[in-house]
């Protein structure tokens, strides 16, 4: 039994290895107890906390460490909900009603101590994954309130430590910058008002107050939605640390009728003692398990047009690549923008989604047949919920977008964005899309979304127009699902210009995202550890392109781009056949390791911040008989530029390389080192790996019997 009730009033959720437990102090407030290590027995973890009197000015409820704090008395800290009564009363007390355990879920129910307003707080515990995933229903069975702020989860630190807050920043072809930084009195944001969850910021976040990749406490937690969120990681002058995490309050009011009910995003939260490498694990692990929808299916290997022939696609183009393609061992040739109605450049088409006839005018049967006769699957890239003026759909319905209408609609890459909560513009969605995968062989889909939200109106919404932000992903979400649904074969791979929509949410649907539009070999070093941080290397579309291929090698590239879902974006016309034939071998070589890189377990050996010119990742097969080393060296500064072609004798030579996840007991062999070692060796002894600057290497870790 996972969870266990005390008292009536405390409970203790355990998993494998960790325990979460709450309950009710003395002052009937639902208040956090313990994040940690699993201890022996339910009775060791300590009592749901009190507050000690401190002065006039701060209430107790400032004090306690609450579960899901509503805004009311003499507290200042950052509340889970706010509401606003339908008399106008805006102040919110939370009683506890009482908790039901059914199977590995919690339910505790608090209730307002005048209102019918019922918050149900649910937490489940994923054993295996040592993770807890909490979401909020808060259910108005009164006059109709406002909800102003509905976070999904407060996450409660242990009191009187300093931490450290690490996420990830970016922008648009910088995605996924992995960034540590201390906590101080205050409160810290970070957030997407863009109705995606953004190029910008990821909803994910990991705590520490003195971890490493490989060792110490770290609590982290992710946010399963893909629009508007919030992360508000606040420090009290009392010592306490929380991170509350859910739907942005920016902008956002949601009515609640009488007798409807809101519920929350889930919010995942973990802790290990084994530093972030083992947070990462977990979290790969359960999007792997319960959240892909094709869960572990291994990835085909891509080539994708895009950047050969941008918008100038037709039969013939397509089909010399995809020959090509074929011959480099591709399984699944993706033809990207440029294909449908009026579509020659990025100033029309979009919205009307149908093969244009001059560049198809046999539609796209031809070509697909021809892919298909080559051995690969054909996919195809579609931007659904956008909208150029200069489109027939515009034209038939131009209120149909996003806008204000006393407004001008700003143009972003000359598109609009379709008015995703009207349930007319799902349905044409749904129609449009479903006809297309019926009529046509199509076994994946890149889903692009290529702008951010500018004028937030819903004209016809009356006093809902803020909802937009929530039902947008609602509505999202329902075309997408649909589509899964009647399509169960097709892969989808979620883009926002690359990596502007990778999170839980999304990858419910998405079996995987395009990172970044950014191919650039060692920037993609940078973005890959940052993804990787949140999400498995199975969801990591990696291409093989042109860019900066005069000064990095095509080992190189491919090196980089094998260590997700291996694709390539070049334009093969211009490759030599030397090269065609050696990304021949790398195609090949890839499929030999696809099971440990795309299922395996990731350690990130050095990571690309560690002040090291060097890079190296290991992928671990499942039954930790295989593994894989990818490493990298890049162009250090200084002597270690003045030692170009002395690298035998460079002082930035990396230290002995300690092995993870091995069997200590088994015997490995590692390509180019001649002995066969325990795995403890290889873990504690380690190897090194001797590269040239800007040069990269794969080594095989087998286990000899
Ligand atoms: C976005 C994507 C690219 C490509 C173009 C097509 O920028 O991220 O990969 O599909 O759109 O217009």
């Amino acid at each position: 039994m996972p969870i266990h009730t005390l008292d009536n009033n405390y409970w203790v959720l355990e998993t494998d290895h960790t325990a979460y437990a709450l309950g009710v102090n003395t002052a009937g407030a639902l208040v956090h107890a313990y994040w940690g290590e699993r201890l022996p027995a339910p009775t060791d973890y300590p009592a749901a906390p009190d507050a000690i009197f401190h002065a006039s000015f701060t209430g107790a409820g400032h004090m306690w460490p609450e579960e899901y704090a509503g805004l009311t008395g003499l507290k200042y800290v950052e509340p889970a909900l706010s509401v606003s009564f339908a008399d106008g009363v805006r102040d919110l007390v939370l009683q506890v009603v009482g908790g039901a355990v059914a199977g590995d879920t919690l339910v505790v129910t608090l209730r307002d101590a005048h209102y019918p307003l019922r918050v149900e707080l649910h937490y489940r515990a994923y054993a295996a994954h040592d993770l807890i995933e909490r979401w909020a229903v808060v259910h108005n069975d009164g006059a109709p309130i406002t909800l102003e702020r509905v976070f999904s989860a407060q996450w409660q630190m242990p009191i009187g430590r300093s931490y450290r807050l690490s996420y990830l920043s970016g922008r648009w072809i910088d995605e996924f910058q992995l960034h540590r930084q201390p906590l101080s009195p205050g409160v810290f944001v970070r957030e997407s008002r863009r109705i995606t969850s953004s190029h910008h910021a990821s909803p994910w976040f990991a705590l520490d107050d003195h971890a490493s990749e490989t060792h110490g406490e770290v609590w982290f937690g992710a946010l399963a939605w893909s629009g508007n969120w919030k992360l508000a990681a606040e420090v009290t002058d009392f010592g306490r640390t929380r991170v509350s995490l859910g739907l942005n309050d920016w902008d956002f009011a949601w009515r609640l009728g009488a007798g409807e009910r809101f519920t929350t995003p889930a919010c995942l939260g973990g802790y290990t003692r084994d530093g972030f490498g083992a947070a990462s694990r977990r979290l790969h692990a359960y999007v792997r398990d319960n959240v892909l929808p094709h869960g572990r299916r291994p990835h085909k290997v891509l080539y994708n047009s895009w950047e050969a022939t941008t918008f100038s696609v037709d039969v013939e183009s397509q089909s010399k690549l995809a020959e090509l393609a074929a011959e480099m061992g591709a399984e699944l040739f993706v033809m990207d923008d440029g294909w449908f109605q009026g579509r020659t450049s990025d100033d029309a088409g979009l919205g009307d989604w149908w093969p244009d006839p001059k560049k198809f005018p046999d539609g796209l049967t031809p070509l697909i047949s021809r892919v298909n006769a080559l051995g690969m699957d054909f996919g195809l890239w579609l931007e659904p919920e956008m909208v150029n003026p200069n489109s027939d759909l515009y034209r038939a319905h131009p209120d149909w977008v996003i806008h204000f209408a006393t407004r001008a609609r700003t143009e972003s890459r000359n598109q609009l964005i379709l008015n995703l909560a009207r349930v007319d513009v799902q349905d044409y969605l749904i129609t449009a899309i479903d006809a297309l995968l019926s009529d046509h062989n199509i076994t994946f889909i890149k889903w692009d979304m290529n702008r951010n939200v500018s004028e937030p109106g819903w004209p016809g919404a009356g006093d809902r127009q803020r909802e937009i932000w929530v039902r947008y992903v609602e509505g999202l979400y329902r075309v997408w699902g649909t589509l899964r649904e009647r399509h169960p074969n097709v892969v989808w791979q979620s883009c926002s210009g690359g990596g502007g929509r990778a999170d839980l949410g999304i990858l419910r649907l998405a079996d995987q995202v395009w990172v970044s539009d950014n191919t650039d070999a060692l920037s993609r070093l940078q973005i890959q550890h940052g993804y990787s941080q949140m999400l498995p290397a199975d969801t990591m579309e990696a291409w093989v392109t042109d860019i900066n291929a005069g000064r990095i090698s095509l080992d190189f590239r491919f090196h980089v781009a094998m260590q997700g879902v291996l694709g390539v974006g070049g334009n093969l016309l211009h490759w030599s056949p030397a090269e065609r034939a050696k990304a021949a071998r790398f195609v090949a070589q890839y499929k030999e390791i696809r099971p440990i890189v795309q299922h395996g377990e990731v350690y990130r050996l050095i990571g690309p911040n560690d002040g090291s010119p060097y890079v190296v990742t290991q992928y671990v097969g499942e039954d930790r008989r295989e593994a894989v080393i990818f490493a990298f060296r890049r162009i250090g500064g200084g002597a270690d530029a003045m030692l170009d072609g002395y690298h035998a004798i460079d002082p930035s030579q990396p230290a002995a390389i300690q092995l993870q996840g091995l069997d200590p007991a088994a015997r490995y062999k590692i390509t180019g080192q001649g002995a066969v070692r325990s795995g403890l060796a290889w873990m504690r002894a380690g190897l090194t790996i001797a590269l040239g600057h800007q040069e990269s290497k794969i080594l095989r870790v087998r286990q000899v019997a």
